[in-house]
């Protein structure tokens, strides 16, 4: 075996279900399956019912080797016992004449989810009955199709049907019990044992079963797998295996249930279900297992966390995302696992040849005027084969590899916003047309393997070159976002094929994926601004958090902060970002806004941008404090100014100015370097040993202003009889002073909540602009 090439005899195939892509839901008898009317989309799928053979054809094309489809148990058998429907197996007999005629090895699976609805209707597979009746309809479907059949896989994944189906309801038929999602999960294990007697009795001679299979480990393992567990994390991931993978393993390959699994059976479901010798005929030796892949499941001991209803029994285990690469579902990107998984299999159950059964991505893809370029279909299957094949040379009994999936089709309770496809599917007009994905496949087929090495990638820095454009822009339009113009887009993707750039993994969902997290980024505190950030973290995190968004606090202090978090969010590490305040060049809002993740900002920006924010009307609330000291006839008032370049100073000095000019009076100004109590102090004493009758002193914040109340009373003046001050916030403290300080109010509260508001505004994609609150006079005894 070559560098990159797979063993002589290797099976390269493709995979789809029945009820996903056929359609032709009453056509020729069919009676209704659980999943019908369960998915809110309309079931016709891809019509594939009506164009079969429009379908052989594509995978003749793409010499594919094998096919692995689904039998319609409904189509078959309308009331899921009974009388068989001769036009339902029609179909199929046509579908493998003319899979034969092209040269396809066709692989049937029996029963991939989709349970005819009259069987649900008594009781469906928490009964055991259904186990009984599979047996009977797989005997009827050899009996038509079994001469031409190559492999026949009973059940897929019996986990997601038993426990997605039944307990956690979120598959069909939508049934939350813990008992009926143990008591289906066996009698699943009984229909497959029932069903590989019927089909040997019947003369079958090759007969399997797809299970789904998850490694689980803990997020540390994801990077470092031979990481050493604590107690609890090793208890955890056991009982998650013990769940997820040996419920199924263990009893077809070793005739037991897991001893660790037992007692969980137990408590939710009794062990009545489990009759004598159930195990025996579970354990019906199988020529090879199927085996699907798509992600690990990451979980760690957390004592307080609620069991999953898909895992009953996982109580004190938390399901962690981890940061890797994610698909468009949301699954995580390991490649590696597959290694681990095919390595363990092959130690732990070593009489077994295995098929990778199912295996492959959903992929955001964009149709362009010359083709469907799904780099990162093509990325994610090309990292798995290779994983794939240094497991084979591990010593795994690998012997073949089938895409999940053909089509673009109907993804369950997902419907068709999921693309796995290596073909694309208008649903409108049920056009099919080829993805980069499937001519890159076919020619894997054609070559058997790899090509030796991955060619030297170019990267996105070499296509934003070559395209003259940013990164962040080769990003977009990789990625499908719409926000690009039609020619950009085109200039790009000229680039990209000429260059054959395809994104790796890594690099190429840390573009595109959600990942649900806002950062919060949090520029120098001490700008009097402390009790403002306070409640900004405090509101803006619950109302982010209640809408499903985790919040990754960042600081702002230094250049290499700043740098730390642009490249942060450049990487797409975050969705959006709060920013507050903004610093003051505001080179950090400037250089966030441009990599195009939403961004707000607390406080109105330096430089007039873009960039949506909130504010309060600091000119206003200056103009209100400065109006009422005329009011009260104060005729000499100074102003204390904290540092001129941050922008709330200037607009509350624009403020003051703007009244004393209605009232025909000048002002008199004297800066403080910050907004301490210290400089407020110092500033007061310049004003009064400049200024003889001043008689009042308006401060730019209330720090500066509880400074110059002290040194003003230091100095003998008596506030507020012939020194009237007042300042700005309405932090704690001012109201705490001797005399109490009259000031404005800003409204804490809400600044935090517009702030979280329009960036989920923004996160949602809809236009917003900036909100400026009005600022309150709080009049209170210093004036
Ligand atoms: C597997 C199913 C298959 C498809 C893929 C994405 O669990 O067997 O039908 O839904 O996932």
């Amino acid at each position: 075996m070559s560098a990159a090439s797979f063993p002589e005899g290797f099976v390269w195939g493709v995979s789809t279900s029945a009820f996903q892509i056929e359609g032709a839901t009453t056509a020729d008898g069919r009676g209704p399956s659980i999943w019908d009317g369960f998915s809110a989309d309309r079931a016709e799928a891809c019509d594939h019912y009506r164009r079969r053979t429009e379908d052989v054809r594509l995978m003749k094309d793409l010499g594919i080797a094998a096919y692995r489809f689904s039998v319609s148990w409904a189509r078959v058998i309308p009331d899921g016992c009974g009388k068989v429907n001769t036009a339902g197996l029609g179909f199929y007999d046509r579908l493998l004449d003319e899979l034969l005629a092209a040269g396809i090895t066709p692989y049937a699976t029996l029963y991939h989810w989709d349970l005819p609805q009259a069987l649900e209707d008594r009781g469906g597979w928490p009964v055991r009955d259904t186990a009984r009746h599979f047996a009977d309809y797989a005997a009827a479907v050899h009996e038509r199709l079994g001469d031409r059949v190559d492999t026949w896989f009973t059940v897929n994944e019996p986990w997601v049907a038993a426990f997605l189906g039944y307990g956690s309801g979120i598959h069909a038929p939508g049934r939350t019990s813990a008992a009926d999602a143990f008591r289906s999960a066996h009698h699943m294990l009984l229909a497959h044992g029932l069903g590989v007697q019927a089909l040997r009795a019947a003369g079958a001679a090759k007969v399997s079963a797809v299970v789904n299979h998850s490694p689980v480990l803990t997020p540390a393992q994801v990077s470092d797998s031979g990481r050493e567990l604590s107690e609890e994390d090793a208890e955890a991931v056991a009982r998650i295996d013990a769940l997820a993978n040996r419920q199924f393993l263990d009893p077809m390959l070793r005739g037991a249930y897991p001893a660790d699994l037992i007692p969980l059976i137990e408590r939710h479901a009794g062990l009545g279900h489990v009759r004598d010798g159930d195990l025996d005929v579970i354990a019906q030796p199988i020529d090879l297992l199927g085996v699907n892949y798509y992600a690990p499941l990451v979980v760690q001991a957390q004592p307080s966390e609620p069991a999953d209803p898909a895992f009953p029994g996982s109580e004190g285990v938390l399901f962690c995302t981890v940061p890797t690469a994610v698909t468009a579902m949301g699954w995580p990107i390991v490649p590696g696992c597959l290694s681990q998984l095919l390595g363990r299999l092959s130690r732990e159950y070593p009489e077994t040849d295995l098929m990778i059964t199912e295996n492959g991505a959903d992929f955001v893809d964009v149709v362009t005027g010359d083709g469907i370029h799904d780099v990162d279909r093509i990325s994610f299957i090309e990292e798995h084969l290779r994983a794939l094949r240094s497991a084979i040379e591990n010593g795994a009994r690998v012997r073949g590899y089938f895409v999940w999936t053909l089509l673009d089709n109907l993804e369950w309770a997902d419907g068709y916003q999921r693309k796995f496809g290596l073909v694309h599917v208008d649903f409108a007009t049920q056009k099919r047309r080829l993805k980069d994905s499937a001519r890159w496949y076919r020619d894997v087929i054609a070559r058997n393997g790899l090509t030796e090495t991955r060619a030297r990638r170019p990267t996105l820095e070499t296509v934003a070159a070559r395209a003259r454009v940013s990164r962040a822009t080769v990003s977009r339009v990789v990625n499908g976002e719409t926000s690009v113009s039609p020619e950009v887009r085109a200039t790009v993707m000229r680039a990209v094929r000429e260059l054959g750039y395809v994104p790796n993994a890594a690099a190429r969902s840390l573009v595109t994926r959600r990942t649900n997290t806002v950062a919060l980024v949090l520029s120098v505190p001490g700008q009097g601004g402390d009790p403002l950030t306070a409640a900004v973290v405090q509101y803006v995190t619950s109302m982010l958090e209640g809408a499903g968004k985790q919040i990754t606090l960042m600081l702002a202090d230094t250049a290499e902060s700043h740098r730390r978090i642009a490249s942060h969010v450049e990487a797409r590490l975050a969705d959006g970002v709060v920013l507050l305040p903004p610093d003051r060049a505001d080179t950090l809002a400037e250089r966030l806004s441009r990599t195009g993740v939403p961004i707000v900002l607390l406080g109105k920006p330096a430089v007039a941008s873009l960039v949506p924010y909130v504010d309060v009307d600091n000119a206003g609330g200056a103009a209100a404090a400065t109006e009422h000291l005329i009011a009260r006839g104060r005729r000499h008032i100074g102003m204390i100014c904290g540092p001129m370049d941050l922008t709330f100073v200037q607009d509350r000095l624009a403020g003051h100015r703007a009244a004393l000019h209605r009232a025909g009076m000048r002002p008199l100004l004297a800066l403080a370097d910050d907004l301490t109590r210290a400089s407020g102090a110092a500033a007061a004493r310049r004003l009064i040993g400049d200024n003889p009758s001043l008689d009042a002193i308006f401060a730019s914040g209330d720090q500066l202003a509880i400074g110059a109340l002290r040194a003003a009373q230091e100095a003998g003046r008596r506030v507020p009889e012939n020194l009237a001050i007042a300042g700005f916030d309405d932090v704690d403290a001012a109201s705490a002073t001797t005399p109490q300080l009259t000031t404005v109010r800003v409204p804490v509260a809400d600044q935090a909540l517009a702030l979280a508001r329009l960036l989920l505004s923004r996160l949602e994609g809809r236009h917003v602009t900036s909100v400026v609150l009005p600022a309150r006079l709080v009049v209170r005894d210093s004036t």
